[in-house]
């Protein structure tokens, strides 16, 4: 019940002002993360890798959220058997950088490729994954708040694959 009502707290709260943006080393915030998942990734006896990230612009608190949701499900969602791999990785995409966060994992089928952006959509019993479908919504929410946008592609294998889209620094403007 706390859990749900912090989750609730921290999605309502997203969206209340930029002052907050700076240039955020992603990378950073991906090991910042990776930390906080490291009881989930021990348990699961998982890895996760992370590749070369940019400086984006935005709000670090919220991208590490961000990335908290996308590779704690990307521990959570594995198949029996098989430990979970989590894959952090970034490419150029214009003036915008493409993050892509992809497992090993029991997947997602396409048709629900949306549902599951959607707050309190799950596709699994509580019961067989712990979990209140909160994550994924905060996700969307804080990529859309930083002008981006995020959805579920295919991967190269099995598991789930998704990719999200943040603004580049701001260049400075010389005076
Ligand atoms: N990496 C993934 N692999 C397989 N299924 C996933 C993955 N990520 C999300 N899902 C499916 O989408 C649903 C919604 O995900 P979301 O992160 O919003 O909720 P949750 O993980 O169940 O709960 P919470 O994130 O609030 O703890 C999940 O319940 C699961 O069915
Ligand atoms: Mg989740």
């Amino acid at each position: 019940m706390q859990q749900l009502i912090n989750d609730l707290l921290a999605f309502s709260r997203v969206g209340r002002s930029t002052e907050s943006f700076t240039d955020v080393d992603l990378g950073a915030v991906a090991t910042a993360a990776a930390t906080q998942l490291e009881v989930a990734r021990a348990d699961a006896d998982g890895e996760i890798l992370v590749g070369e990230l940019p400086t984006v612009h935005g709000d670090a608190s919220l991208l590490q959220a961000l990335l908290l949701n996308l590779i704690g499900n990307g521990l959570k969602f594995h198949r029996d058997g098989v430990p979970p791999v989590v894959r952090v990785e970034a490419r150029p995409d214009g003036d915008d950088w493409e993050v892509t966060v992809a497992d090993n994992g029991i997947g997602i089928e396409p048709e629900y490729g949306e549902k599951v952006f959607v707050i309190f959509q799950r596709l699994h019993g509580r019961d067989v994954y712990p979990g209140t479908g909160i994550g994924l919504a905060l996700a969307k929410k804080i990529v859309e708040f930083h002008g981006g946008h995020i959805r579920l592609v295919d991967g190269p294998g099995p598991g789930a694959t998704v990719r999200f889209t943040l603004p580049a620094p701001r260049e400075e403007t010389p005076t």
